[in-house]
Formats: structure tokens, C-alpha cells, sequence
């Protein structure tokens, strides 16, 4: 009767992790879904806590659960307390990198455990190991180059790619003779190959493309999970380790699609991890970019029916997203209609702007996505560019060259004047020149977003 009732309470935590989940896929209700999927995972752990109560499975050693967890819990505080947004993909890497670990060690404990004989339990137990201990390494060396301590072209070996294709041999053969006959050597063994084959799949992976490889890295610290779940016999581990690997997979997918590659491209390399600022400079084809003042600026946008503004990766650096909806809010009283076009990839994570705007509480109906944008675009006045480079970049659709062909982008070109916020001539993420900044009706207006608004919002006031 005990047990029942407690499997019940995992199967209701179940419902509402997937409940809370779903919610997540609109920032309407996504922070509510984001709690109620916080409080199953309480109700889960409380749950699995109290389950060996019922007898059978042998005494629990509360002190040391109750030491790991607070320990756990305060870092984990104050780790998202202090959090930039921009650093978000590193503390997910870093959270993500913690969870393979934890695989590890739950699937070691378990092959000492297991009898020789019991080859399914053995398999499973390898599997969770090499999956977690791959999503371990690949995990730090993934926050090591986002957070730019570690350099892409430090890690990069010659024939990379052949170098981590003989160590996945390696691991596989290596996993299949434990499998067959453990033994402490091959265990070892094990371990340290799997855990330098993570490290060296991320390695060719240009910095660029963390994003989606950390999504990746995600999916596979779920399935560890799940297999974790298996060996104990935890339906809620193995539910919640396939919920995360299932939308970690998807959301990898996902991304690759929105940037036009396929995996196999992104897990091979080569994208983004050029050093950045080589091939932008201040002239193209001999015509050069020109500037444009605040008060024009002003003048333009005071005077348009409709502007988009297009948030990128610069509006998060400059945290512009407040000054953004003054400038709007100004913009309107003038019944200007300003909307936001907002491309699937543009910042550093999925849902980046739409994080941001909706902190500066900018209405929801206002952000349009990349094909209702691009239909708007042809009849809009002014579109102003808030630090996005390699979203608007024409060369994706008429350059076969660029690296950033075929990735579909917003084309504010179209619109009638475009004026584009940023510091310098610097290029984006991909690390490619702007043909944009050179057209006739673009213009450019230097500076960070956050300043170069503000000062557009006090010519605008001053316009009357
Ligand atoms: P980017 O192409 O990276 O361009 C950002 C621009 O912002 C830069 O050109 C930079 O120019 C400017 N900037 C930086 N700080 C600024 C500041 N304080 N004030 C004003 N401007 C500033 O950004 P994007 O257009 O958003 O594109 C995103 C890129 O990331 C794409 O290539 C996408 O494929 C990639 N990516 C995104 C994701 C997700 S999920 N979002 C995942 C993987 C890859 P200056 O230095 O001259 O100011």
C-alpha cells in the first residue's frame, strides 16, 4: 500500500513535468510551467527520499544525502542568481556536464555491484557510463570555449575527425570485452577512454556552435538518465531522463534547421570557429557604409507609419531591452506601429529575445516570427537593426560561398530604410562581412545599443 501510493505520487509528478514542459513552448505561460515542473522535481526527490521507508531496499544514510543536497542546493542559488543572461549557455553547459557525471558514478557503483553473469544489467550500466562520462567532458570543455578561456584552435589536432572516429572504435570495443568478461583493467580503461572521446568530440566543434552542441550533449545526459532509471528500477528517472533527452533532440534539430546545417556538420566543425573580424571591414566592392546622426535617425522613425525592430545578440550584450520598449512606447504615442522580428537563432540560445523582451515586458503580439516579419518587411519604413548582424545577412540567400548560405534570414532590406545599431564594422557570430551594411537605403549608427537609443528616444522627445 505504501509503495502504491508513492509510485502514484511519481506517476503525478510525471504528468506535471510533461505538463510543465509544454507550457514552456510559449513565454506566455512559460514561466508557470517552468515552477510547476520545479515543484514536481521537489515532490519527486521528497518521493524517491522516503521510498526505502517501506522496507525491503536497505537503510538510507540521510546525513550524507541531506549534506549533498544542500551543499548542492546553495551553489546551484547562487550560480543562477548571478548569472548574466549572456552566460546562460555556459551554466546550462556546466549544470549539463554535472548530470553525466552523476551517471558515472551511479553506473561504476553499479557495475561493482553486478554479478558477472547478469550481462543485460552489465550492458546497461556501460552504456549509462559512456554516455555520461562523454556528456561530462564534452560538457566543461563546451563551457571552457564558451566562456572564452579555452581557444578552438588550441584543442584542434590534425585529422580530427579520424582521431575521434578511432577513439569511438576504441570505447565500443573496449565496452562489448567488459560486457563479455568485467574486469577492474577494462573498467578503468573504460572510463578514461570515454571521458577524453567527450572531450575530443567537442573539440573540432567551433565555439559558434556550442549552442547546439550542448543542446546535444543535453539529450545525452537525459538518456543516461533514463538508463540510470533502469538500473535502479526508478520509473521518475527514467521518465524524467527521456523527457529530457526526447526534447533536447528536438531542440537540436531544431536549430540545425534554422541555421541551414546538418548535424554531422555541426559535430565535424569547421563553422564559426574562424577568428572573427578578418574578413568584416569599413568598405565592400569599393562602396563604403555610411553614417548616420541620432537626429536623423530620429527624424526618420518620428515621422514612418510602421518600423521593425530587429533584436540580435547585441541587444543582449548592451541589455537594450528596456530602452527598446521606451523607444516604442515613444514611437507609438506617435501612432507609429512598431512590431519586433524575431529569428529562431538570433543571440546565443534558443528563445533568446523572446526571454528578453518579455523582461521589458514588451506585449507578445508584437513579436512576430521570421515568415510573418518577412511578409511585413516589403511595407515597413524603417527597420531598425538592434545589434543582429548574421540574421539579416542577404549573403545567405545569394552568396552560395558564404558559410551562412541557405540559413533563412529576416530581409529587412526590403523595407523602405534600414538603420543599424552596433559598435563597429565587426561581423557577427559567423565571423563573415555584412553586404547589408553597404546598400543604399541602409545606414549605420554606431555605438552601444543601449546608449545610441537612449540617445534616439531624447531626439525623438525633443522633436515635440
Ligand atoms: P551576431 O551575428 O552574432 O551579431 C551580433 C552583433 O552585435 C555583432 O555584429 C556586434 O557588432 C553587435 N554587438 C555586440 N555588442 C553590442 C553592443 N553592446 N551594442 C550594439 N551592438 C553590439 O548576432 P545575431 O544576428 O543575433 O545572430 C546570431 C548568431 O548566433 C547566428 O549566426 C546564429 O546562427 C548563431 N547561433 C545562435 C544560436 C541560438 S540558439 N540563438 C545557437 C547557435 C548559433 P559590434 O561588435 O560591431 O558591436
Amino acid at each position: 500500500m505504501y509503495k502504491t501510493l508513492l509510485d502514484v505520487g511519481f506517476l503525478l509528478a510525471a504528468i506535471a513535468f510533461i505538463t510543465g514542459l509544454r507550457r514552456l513552448s510559449t513565454p506566455a505561460t512559460a514561466r508557470k510551467g517552468n515552477i510547476l515542473a520545479g515543484i514536481a522535481m521537489v515532490g519527486a526527490i521528497v518521493i524517491a527520499l522516503i521510498y526505502p521507508l517501506g522496507g525491503e531496499t536497505p537503510a538510507v544514510n540521510y546525513g550524507w544525502i541531506a549534506g549533498g543536497m544542500l551543499i548542492g542546493s546553495a551553489i546551484g542559488w547562487m550560480a543562477a542568481k548571478r548569472v548574466q543572461m549572456t552566460a546562460m549557455p555556459q551554466l546550462v553547459s556546466i549544470f549539463n556536464g554535472l548530470g553525466g557525471a552523476c551517471a558515472v558514478l551511479l553506473a561504476v557503483l553499479e557495475m561493482f555491484k553486478a554479478s558477472a553473469d547478469y550481462k543485460l544489467g552489465i550492458a546497461i550500466s556501460v552504456f549509462t557510463l559512456i554516455v555520461g562520462a562523454v556528456s561530462f567532458t564534452g560538457s566543461i570543455l563546451a563551457y571552457l570555449k564558451l566562456d572564452g578561456k579555452v581557444r578552438d584552435k588550441n584543442v584542434i589536432l590534425p585529422g580530427h575527425t579520424y582521431i575521434n572516429l578511432i577513439l569511438l572504435v576504441a570505447t565500443l570495443v573496449i565496452a562489448v570485452l567488459y560486457t563479455m568478461a568485467p574486469s577492474q583493467a577494462l573498467l578503468v580503461g573504460l572510463i578514461i577512454l570515454s571521458l577524453v572521446y567527450g572531450f575530443s568530440f567537442v573539440a573540432p566543434i567551433g565555439g559558434a556552435d556550442m549552442p547546439v552542441v550542448i543542446s546535444l550533449l543535453n539529450s545525452l545526459t537525459g538518456i543516461s538518465a533514463a538508463t540510470a532509471g533502469f538500473i535502479y528500477g526508478n520509473q521518475i528517472m527514467i521518465i524524467g531522463g527521456i523527457l529530457v533527452g526526447a526534447s533536447g533532440t528536438i531542440l537540436t534539430v531544431l536549430m540545425c534547421q534554422a541555421m541551414n546545417r546538418s548535424l554531422l556538420n555541426v559535430i565535424i566543425g569547421g563553422f564559426g570557429s574562424a577568428g572573427s573580424g578578418s574578413s568584416a571591414g569599413d568598405s565592400m566592392d569599393g562602396k563604403v557604409a555610411k553614417e548616420v546622426s541620432s537626429y536623423d535617425a530620429a527624424v526618420m522613425l518620428n515621422y514612418s507609419t510602421s518600423v521593425m525592430i530587429v533584436p540580435g545578440y547585441g541587444l543582449a550584450v548592451a541589455q537594450a531591452q528596456k530602452v527598446c520598449k521606451e523607444l516604442d512606447e515613444l514611437l507609438a504615442e506617435n501612432n507609429v506601429d512598431v512590431n519586433y522580428a524575431i529569428h529562431p537563432v538570433a543571440g546565443r540560445m534558443p528563445g533568446h529575445m523572446n526571454v528578453l523582451l518579455a523582461e521589458a515586458d514588451v506585449p507578445y503580439s508584437k513579436l512576430k516570427d521570421l515568415d510573418e516579419a518577412n511578409a511585413m518587411l516589403p511595407a515597413t519604413d524603417v527597420v531598425v537593426i538592434v545589434g543582429a548582424n548574421d540574421v539579416v545577412n542577404p549573403s545567405a540567400l545569394d552568396d552560395p560561398g558564404s558559410p551562412v548560405y541557405g540559413m533563412p534570414v529576416l530581409k529587412v532590406w526590403e523595407a523602405k530604410n534600414v538603420i543599424i545599431m552596433k559598435r563597429s564594422m565587426s561581423p557577427g557570430y559567423a565571423g563573415i562581412q555584412n553586404p547589408l551594411f553597404f546598400n543604399d537605403n541602409s545606414s549605420m549608427f554606431f555605438g552601444d545599443a543601449k546608449d545610441s537609443i537612449n540617445k534616439l528616444v531624447d531626439e525623438i522627445k525633443s522633436l515635440g
